[in-house]
C-alpha cells in the first residue's frame, strides 16, 4: 500500500535510508539525527509517501521537495548543537564525505554570492515549473519487485495534480542500478558533473 509519510514512520524511515544509502553522508548522522532530518520534511509543501507491506512494515520511501534547500535548512536550525557535535566527531576521525559537506556548506552559506549565481545558471536551463524528487529507495527484498516503479507512478500523479509540469533529481554517476532505473522510467540526462547525472521528466 502507498501512502502519505507521518511522524510515526520517521524511525523506520530512517532505517531504511540508512540500509540503502549505507556509504553516504546522512546515514553517519545515525538513526535519531536522520529521523530528525526527514522530520523538516513532513508537510504539505512536499510530496512524501511510503510504500508498506501487508504488516504495514516500511519497504519503500520517497520524498519530493519545491526546495530541498527549506528542509535542511531547518534541520541544520534545529539541531545545530547535535549536528555541530557529530560533525565534529566525523572531521576528527577524518571523514572525507563530511570534510567535503563542511567545505560545501561553507561555500553555500558563509559565500551568500555563490549558491545565487549557481541558482540563476541552474534555473536558466529549466524553462519548465519542476519539483525535485530529493530521495527515492526501497528495502533489499523489494528491489527488482515493481515497489519503486509504484512509488513513482503515484509521486507523478501528485506532482500533476499539483500543477508541476515535471520533476528533476541527481544520481551519482556510479549509481549504475538507480541509473537504469530512471531511464527506465524514462528520464532524460539534462545536466552533469564530474560525478553526478541531473535527470528531468516532463509530465
Ligand atoms: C534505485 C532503486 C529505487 C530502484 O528500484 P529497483 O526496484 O531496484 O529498480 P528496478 O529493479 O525496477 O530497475 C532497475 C533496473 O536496473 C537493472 N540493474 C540491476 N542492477 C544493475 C546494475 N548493477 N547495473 C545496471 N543495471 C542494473 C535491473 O535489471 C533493472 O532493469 P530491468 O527492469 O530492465 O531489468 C533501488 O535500487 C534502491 O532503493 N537503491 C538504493 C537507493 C538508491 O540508490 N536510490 C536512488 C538514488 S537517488
Amino acid at each position: 500500500m502507498i501512502r502519505k509519510a507521518k511522524e510515526s514512520d520517521l524511525e523506520a524511515i530512517a532505517r531504511l535510508h540508512s540500509e540503502s544509502f549505507e556509504n553516504h553522508f546522512l546515514p553517519k548522522l545515525g538513526i535519531k539525527l536522520l529521523s530528525k532530518y526527514y522530520k523538516e520534511f513532513i508537510n504539505d509543501n512536499n510530496i512524501f509517501i511510503v510504500c508498506t507491506d501487508e504488516s504495514d512494515n516500511i519497504i519503500g520511501l520517497l520524498l519530493g521537495t519545491p526546495d530541498s534547500s527549506v528542509g535542511k535548512k531547518q534541520f541544520i536550525r534545529n539541531n545545530f548543537l547535535k549536528l555541530f557535535l557529530r560533525v565534529v566527531k566525523l572531521c576528527l576521525f577524518l571523514d572525507r564525505d563530511t570534510w567535503n559537506r563542511v567545505i560545501e556548506y561553507f561555500k553555500n552559506v558563509v559565500i551568500s554570492k555563490v549558491p545565487k549565481k549557481k541558482a540563476e545558471e541552474f534555473n536558466k536551463t529549466l524553462s519548465i515549473n519542476t519539483l525535485t524528487l530529493l530521495s527515492l529507495c526501497v528495502s533489499t527484498n523489494a528491489k527488482g519487485t515493481g515497489v519503486s516503479q509504484q512509488l513513482v507512478k503515484v509521486f507523478e500523479q501528485i506532482v500533476k495534480k499539483s500543477g508541476y509540469e515535471g520533476y528533476t533529481l541527481t544520481v551519482h554517476k556510479d549509481n549504475d542500478r538507480a541509473n537504469a532505473f530512471y531511464r527506465k522510467m524514462d528520464m532524460s540526462i539534462y545536466k552533469e558533473s564530474h560525478s553526478e547525472y541531473g535527470y528531468i521528466k516532463n509530465i
